[in-house]
């Protein structure tokens, strides 16, 4: 089914503050560069639908959302992002480099809310399509220093998302499975040690997008 798929899929995922959009802005450049066509999308967030998904995760007005309906969100944002975003660039022979996919599932509602891993092995494997990123970067660090850099980042006087006003706990936990889905899939996903100064994580990301050949077919370079 996925044969004629032309293109290179890259996901990025990791808590709250491990640098995603950062490398993935670096990544993008730097594969630009070499005369890629690359995409840069996320999740939630990479359709308009998804926009107004994002807003109802991210800003909920009421009272917190139920794990299973923030969960139901999340997908219903995949697939609407695999289905407009993701097919469509990957068909083109685009490289696709999307900030958070189907592990962040696994992660926040598996191991973060208690949602049986099972049913989201199942969801993730319905609303992506069967389209798996070749290769994805874990960032990783300490939650405590990914809340600490994502508060920061937002400034004191701004409010927090649902997920930044979780606990310490929750986001160990989250971390935990994010190394727990990456030790499963050694083939796919990269660890990458986040603390890091952020030129030196990203060189090692080039690096191992080198070594797996996965910089597009309009590359040159010998
Ligand atoms: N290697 C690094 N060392 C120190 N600070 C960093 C590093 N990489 C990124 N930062 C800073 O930490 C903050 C969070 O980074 P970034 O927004 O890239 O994380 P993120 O994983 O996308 O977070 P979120 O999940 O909340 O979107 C930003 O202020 C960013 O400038
Ligand atoms: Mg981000």
């Amino acid at each position: 089914m996925l044969s004629d798929m032309a293109g290179v899929f890259i996901s990025f995922e990791g808590i709250e503050g491990s640098g995603k959009s950062t490398q993935v802005a670096l990544l993008a450049e730097a594969l630009r560069r070499q005369g890629g066509a690359v995409v840069v999308t996320r999740e939630p967030g990479g359709t308009a639908l998804g926009q107004v998904l994002r807003r109802l995760l991210l800003e909920p007005a009421g009272a917190p959302l139920a794990p299973k309906a923030e969960l139901l969100l999340m997908l219903a944002d995949r697939a609407q992002h695999v289905q407009e975003v993701i097919a469509p660039a990957l068909q083109k022979g685009s490289i696709v480099i999307s900030d958070r996919f189907v592990d962040s599932t696994t992660a926040y509602q598996g191991y973060g809310r208690g949602i049986a891993l099972e049913l989201l092995a199942q969801l993730n494997h319905f609303t992506s399509g069967g389209y798996l990123p070749a290769l994805t970067l874990l960032l990783d660090l300490p939650a405590a220093e990914g809340l600490r850099r994502a508060r920061q980042r937002r400034g004191e006087a701004a409010g927090l998302d649902p997920f930044e006003r979780e606990s310490l706990e929750f986001h160990e936990r989250v971390r935990r499975g994010f190394l727990e889905v990456a030790r499963a899939n050694p083939m796919r996903i990269y660890i990458i040690d986040a603390t890091r100064p952020r030129e030196e994580i990203h060189q090692e990301i080039v690096t191992i997008v080198r070594s797996k050949g996965l910089e597009g077919s309009s590359s040159t370079a010998s």
